[in-house]
């Protein structure tokens, strides 16, 4: 098996835009060559102001859109050109957990049925061993049972969080894309969930990509640092290392404007 998490080679999305009929032609370039690995096991965080492309990469990791140009591999495999029939197989093995609980939960749904939906899905365990399998899930995102029967509103925005994380490693998903995880949180709710996920990390071996504004939860989560700016990948290093010796004049200046 390769050590090798994630791999993305010269990786571009560039978006056509056209305000109405009459006007011509824009092309955005969200994401620009980029490349990177990410090991097994490792958390590599991504930053950069806003509008430079991150989560346009989360959503090409995760084939929600498909690339212009390039290469992504997870675990060795070229998932690039994957029809979504064969996709299936390796959707199960990368997941993503959004920033916004509410985007994403079904309100109609109970606790219960959001956490048998992606179990169903990915066929992750025998029917009859389903109501075990969603007990252990609340278990090890720190919920208790008896939240299973509520719908998402009764729940609080990190209860809810937790729940989009029991969602994401139901599938046994080995790589997770964080876009912000805790940023719609209250503050002192923040710093529960990162430990969570860290604590997830180290249980299940899992290998993070995570997107975040606050170089303090980079700080705590990540190994690497990965600064994006107008679509490019402008430095990749160390996380002690980035922080306290930036090399590129852009990263220089987003660390910079943090510290001060
Ligand atoms: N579906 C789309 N159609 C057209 N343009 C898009 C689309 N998605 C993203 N863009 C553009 O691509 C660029 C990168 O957007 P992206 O959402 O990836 O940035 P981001 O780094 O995640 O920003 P933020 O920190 O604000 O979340 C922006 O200029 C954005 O307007
Ligand atoms: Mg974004």
């Amino acid at each position: 098996m390769s050590d090798i998490a994630l791999k993305v080679v010269d990786l571009s999305k560039h978006f056509v835009i056209r305000n109405n009929v009459f006007s011509k032609k824009k092309i955005i370039h969200a994401v620009r060559k980029i490349s990177f690995e990410v090991k097994s096991g490792e958390s590599l965080g991504l930053i950069g102001e806003s509008g430079s492309g991150k989560t346009t990469v989360a959503n090409l990791l995760l084939k929600l859109i498909e690339p212009s140009e390039g290469r992504i591999e997870l675990f060795g495999k070229d998932i690039t050109q994957l029809s979504e029939e064969s996709m299936r197989i390796y959707r199960g093995d990368i997941q993503i957990i959004f920033q916004y609980t509410h985007a994403v939960l079904d309100p109609k749904m109970t606790i219960s049925e959001l956490l048998r939906e992606p179990l169903e899905i990915h066929q992750v365990v025998a029917k009859y061993q389903i109501d075990n399998e969603v007990d252990r899930l609340l278990e090890l995102v720190g919920l208790s049972k008896s939240e299973k029967n509520k719908f998402p509103s009764q729940l609080s925005g990190g209860q809810n969080q937790r729940i989009l994380i029991a969602r994401a490693i139901a599938t046994r998903a080995r790589v997770i894309v964080c876009d912000e995880p805790v940023s719609a949180l209250d503050v002192s709710v923040q710093g529960q969930i990162l430990n969570l996920l860290l604590k997830l990390k180290e249980e299940l071996n899992l290998t993070y990509v995570f997107i975040t504004h606050d170089l303090n939860v980079v700080k705590h989560m990540c190994n690497r640092i990965a600064v994006m700016y107008q679509g490019e990948i402008v430095e990749i290093e160390n996380t002690e290392k980035m922080l306290s010796d930036p090399q590129n004049p852009y990263a220089q200046k987003l660390i910079k404007s943090f510290l001060t």
